[in-house]
């Protein structure tokens, strides 16, 4: 299995690769779709009823705070290692991720975009203020001195948004955070379910598919229609595709080669079967360097109801 992808890898020379929450289940950061996932216990908020309702801004912020000490201690993982490894080798183009804990880029990947936005910052819905996510612990914390954030959470009450199980008695009295500058709603910089990526975001990574000769899915069922837009567009383009994936995924049937086996241990092990010496890296344009685009001031949720989001 590793020997054929590593030939995949090392016969691609303008190598794409899309990943999922199935390459962060190693960090301990839970997915949705692994045998006995959180999606059975417990489904994500959505945009429309967040912006709509204070009892689910409640609800929300307060499995948020419970949980965030335990997302913010994630840390990469081997197959974030092995990614980054490759593009410094010249070996990966570019990397989508439908993921928003900001992995690949602290294991040192810079050729990326975050299409569903980072958890790691809160924006204002009214003047688009940005904060991080820390300081905005820290204010939840001051509003709710009787609350204590799940330091010690079993992994049982984690949920793959980086929130936790909270009592209905804790929500009820959860006083959430506004925007210091304005007073406004504050959200976590993330697409929810039900929001649209922006278009400019969804632009960069298609124009990096483009240029692609293969692409290489790591860690997500592509249930999500955001993730495999990518797929069908390589499957069109006729390009050859590999998934790396425990379990069954949508682009099963459109890909040349499918790995079941996690993605930590056999992208390390691709990466040292990979010939030596390493391709010299080709020369990147500053400005593409690190394509991360945050979502555009006009992101939310007029499409919420389009058959093309999240
Ligand atoms: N880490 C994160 O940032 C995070 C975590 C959970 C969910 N999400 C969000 O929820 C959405 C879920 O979609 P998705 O397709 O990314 O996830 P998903 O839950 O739909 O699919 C993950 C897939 O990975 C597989 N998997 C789990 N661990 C694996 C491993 N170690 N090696 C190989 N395969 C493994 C699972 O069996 C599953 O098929 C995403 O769009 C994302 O925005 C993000
Ligand atoms: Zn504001």
């Amino acid at each position: 299995m590793t020997r054929s992808l590593v030939e995949f890898i090392a016969s691609s020379k303008r190598l794409v690769v899309l990943t999922g929450a199935g390459c962060s289940t190693e960090s301990g950061i839970p997915d949705y779709r692994s045998p006995g996932g959180a999606w059975a216990r417990h489904k994500p908020i959505y945009y429309g009823e967040f912006v709509r309702s204070e009892e689910i801004r409640r609800f929300y912020w307060a499995r948020s705070f419970r949980g965030w000490p335990r997302f913010a201690a994630a840390r990469p993982n081997a197959a974030h290692r092995a990614l980054a490894e490759l593009e410094s080798r010249g070996l990966v183009h570019f990397l989508i991720t439908q993921n928003v804990d900001d992995l690949h880029h602290e294991a040192g990947s810079r050729k990326v975009v975050q299409l569903h936005g980072r958890n790691r910052a809160v924006v204002c819905l009214d003047c688009r203020s940005e904060f991080g996510r820390a300081a905005i612990q820290q204010r939840l914390a001051e509003l709710n001195p009787e609350v204590m954030p799940g330091a010690d959470l079993p992994h049982s009450d984690f949920a793959p948004d980086g929130d936790a199980a909270v009592d209905r008695d804790v929500v009820r009295r959860f006083r959430v955070a506004a925007c210091d500058r304005c007073g406004g709603m504050l959200k976590p910089a993330v697409v929810f379910f039900g929001e649209s990526v922006p278009a400019p975001t969804v632009a960069v990574a298609m124009q990096r598919l483009d240029e692609a000769d293969a692409l290489l899915v790591a860690g997500s069922s592509l249930t999500v229609w955001s993730g495999f837009r990518f797929v069908k567009r390589a499957a069109a383009r006729q390009i050859p595709i590999a998934i790396l994936n425990i379990g069954p995924t949508r682009g099963d049937t459109l890909a040349a080669m499918k790995i079941e086996a996690p993605c930590g241990e056999t992208l390390r092990r691709a990466v040292e079967a990979l010939p030596e010496p390493p391709r010299p890296t080709p020369p990147v344009p500053e400005s593409r360097q690190f394509a991360r685009v945050e979502p555009s001031p006009e992101a939310p949720d007029r499409a919420a109801h389009r058959p093309e989001v999240r």
